[in-house]
This record gives structure tokens, C-alpha cells and sequence, in this order.
């Protein structure tokens, strides 16, 4: 996921929670962990991108995975709706806003409506067996 922060300050974190819910109205939803330092982030109304890293970014993965380093530093992004980053060489992108928040135990479910999409069409990278894998 990337985004802005309140402060207008531009964040990324992996996950792997990501998961369609609607079709008509476009909704996907994931759950943010209330320990990460993304957890201000992604109040209602706010724009956020959904990228799916594609085989050969299981670096961006960890990356994005790390606590407090400056994500970005050296990461080819583009801009999106709202001047939302896109991670350059993605599989995959859904562009959304915050439709609704709702608690989880020790995350928060976060409802995006989509906006827009683009299949780029390279193959994904997965999460299999506690592992980064490409799909083969
Ligand atoms: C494979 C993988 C999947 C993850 N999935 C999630 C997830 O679904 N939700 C979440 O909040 N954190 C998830 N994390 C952990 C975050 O990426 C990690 O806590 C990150 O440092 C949070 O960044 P932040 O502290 O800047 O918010 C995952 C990490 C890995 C390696």
C-alpha cells in the first residue's frame, strides 16, 4: 500500500492481508496493524494505491516491510490520482480512497473503494510458505 501520511508525508507498506469484497460498488479491504507507525494513516476520504509487486520486486517487499527507513530512497515511483506514488515495474495497481475503517483485534480492517486500475499483466510475486516466491 502507498499513500500520503496527515502530515503529507509519502508511505509504504507490504502486506499481504489484501482481498476483493464488492464488485458493484468496486470495494477491496486489508487490515493495518496497530503497531505500525502507518496505523494515523488512511482515514476516510483519504487516497491510497494498492500496488502488486511483480516477480522480481521481492526487495521492494522487504523494503516496505521495515520500520523506519526512508521507504522511497532510490524507489522509480509514478504518480497516480491525487499524486498517489505508484511503485514502478508492479503487476498490478488499484487506486482507492478510504470507504470505511472498522476495528480487528490488533489491526483495523480498512475498506477502499477503487477507483481506477491497471493490469499490467507480469507475474506476481507471492507469499507461500512463509517465503517471497515468484509464481513458479
Ligand atoms: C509478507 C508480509 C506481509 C505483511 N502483511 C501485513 C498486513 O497485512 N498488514 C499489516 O499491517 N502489516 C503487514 N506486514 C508488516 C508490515 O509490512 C510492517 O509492519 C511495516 O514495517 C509497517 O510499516 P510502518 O511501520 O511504516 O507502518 C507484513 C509484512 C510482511 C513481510
Amino acid at each position: 500500500m502507498t499513500g500520503f501520511s496527515p502530515s503529507g508525508e509519502r508511505f509504504g507498506i507490504t502486506v499481504t492481508s489484501f482481498n476483493s469484497l464488492s464488485l458493484d460498488p468496486p470495494l477491496i479491504l486489508w487490515s493495518l496493524g496497530r503497531e505500525g507507525g502507518s496505523f494515523a494513516c488512511f482515514q476516510a476520504g483519504t487516497p491510497f494505491a494498492v500496488n502488486v509487486l511483480s516477480a522480481g520486486q521481492k526487495d521492494l517487499a522487504e523494503r516496505f516491510a521495515r520500520v523506519g527507513i526512508p521507504k522511497f530512497a532510490g524507489v522509480a515511483i509514478e504518480e497516480g490520482l491525487d499524486g498517489t506514488p505508484l511503485i514502478s515495474g508492479a503487476s498490478a495497481y488499484f487506486e482507492c480512497v478510504v470507504e470505511a475503517r472498522y476495528p480487528g483485534g490488533d489491526h483495523d480492517i480498512i475498506v477502499g473503494r477503487v477507483r481506477r486500475l491497471f493490469n499490467i499483466g507480469k507475474d506476481p510475486l507471492l507469499f507461500y510458505r512463509g517465503a517471497l516466491r515468484p509464481l513458479v
